[in-house]
């Protein structure tokens, strides 16, 4: 039977399969039966900027109390009363959740500026975490910020929690660089020990009727893999860090392309949340299967075997694909084909 076994931020997984931070990890009953499903690690929730923005404006106004210096505060208190979980209450169920799983914990912290961040990564550490995974979800919407100026941001983010702690660092971003290649080396040589390609941002829709934004979160499909599995085919070997793939894994299948694009790991959370935790062992059994069937030895001998530097055609992974497919596509509208006789 093969070896399923994996390196993911120098830590040994016993396979690929992790659920991503989402809210299942927010019970321990939940994390259990993805543990007992075959999960190979887990990645928590995570502690949001916002949350702890939250707590130092508390604190802040506690120390100002009887001044109305920080208006924002009371615009922050009703909406995140809902949360229910600030950064001390996500300290102690991470401290739980370690002493209840025997599967790597992998803490999580969301946001994009840099306060607070390096204080919580400590925390997040003295909780126990086996890693560490920053989140940087930003949408750069001001015109008159460069895009070296939105770069440096991520970069110094980077760094700054690089030097807080030492457990192994994962970064997660989303794919909107105009160079990601040079962002996903530069953000490895700031610190980063793996990369988590790629953050799904919420698209935010109109409603006819109301005229309101309409932010309501929709799953993911399989259909959203191609984007991961492309970069994770190009980075392999042009980056020194570890590769986990987010957003569309959904199937074994799916699963599998991506360790064959050269992924370490390979993440999910809509699928689990349509089909339940104990999917994992579908995906787990699915991999096994086809390496068996395929002769490969393990995980490991199948990394990376379709990656860009492993692939005969390794243009297919760039723009030469993209003429292919448009020119294979015909449809009635092709002027390849002869219009149809008009009927007497
Ligand atoms: C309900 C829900 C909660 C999530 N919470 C977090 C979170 O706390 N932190 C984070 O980095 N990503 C979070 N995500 C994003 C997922 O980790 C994942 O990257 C994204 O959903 C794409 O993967 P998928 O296609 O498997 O769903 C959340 C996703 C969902 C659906």
């Amino acid at each position: 039977m093969a070896d399923l076994r994996t390196r993911y931020l120098g830590l040994e997984l016993a396979n690929p399969v992790v659920p991503s931070a989402s809210t299942l990890s927010s019970r321990i009953d939940t994390l259990k039966r993805l543990q007992d499903a075959g999960a190979a690690a887990v990645v928590m929730q995570s502690l949001f900027e916002e949350q702890i923005e939250h707590e130092e404006i508390e604190i802040d106004r506690m120390l100002e109390a009887g001044t109305n210096s920080f208006p924002e505060a009371i615009t922050y208190v009703p909406e995140l009363e809902d949360y229910n979980i600030g950064p001390d209450a996500y300290v102690r169920h991470l401290e739980q959740t370690k002493e209840e799983l025997e599967i790597p914990v992998i803490g999580s912290l969301n946001g994009a500026s840099k306060g607070g961040w390096v204080r919580h990564a400590k925390l997040i550490r003295d909780a126990g975490a086996d890693a560490l995974e920053l989140n940087i979800y930003y949408v750069a919407a001001d015109p008159n910020l460069t895009s070296a100026e939105v770069e440096q941001r991520y970069i110094d983010l980077v760094a700054a929690v690089r030097s807080s702690v030492e457990i192994p660092l994962a970064v997660k971003v989303g794919p909107f660089f105009s160079s990601m290649a040079n962002m996903a080396r530069r953000l490895v040589e700031a610190g980063a020990d793996g990369l988590v390609l790629f953050n799904r941002f919420l698209q935010p829709d109109i409603d006819l009727e109301t005229l309101g934004v309409d932010p309501t979160l929709h799953l993911s499909t399989s259909e959203e893999l191609r984007l991961p599995l492309r970069w994770i085919a190009i980075l392999r070997g042009r980056v020194d860090a570890s590769l986990a793939a987010t957003t569309g894994v959904h199937t074994w299948e799916d699963a599998m392309k991506l360790i064959l694009a050269g992924a370490d790991a390979t993440m999910m959370a809509s699928a689990l949340f349509k089909h339940g935790p104990e999917h994992v062992r579908t995906v787990v059994d699915g991999i096994r299967t086809w390496l068996d069937e395929h002769e490969y030895a393990s995980v490991e001998q199948a990394k990376g075997s379709v990656s860009q530097a492993a692939c005969p055609d390794p243009v297919a992974f760039e723009r030469a694909n993209y003429m292919r497919a448009l020119v294979s596509f015909t449809s009635p509208y092709d002027w390849r084909i002869a219009p149809s006789e008009p009927k007497a």
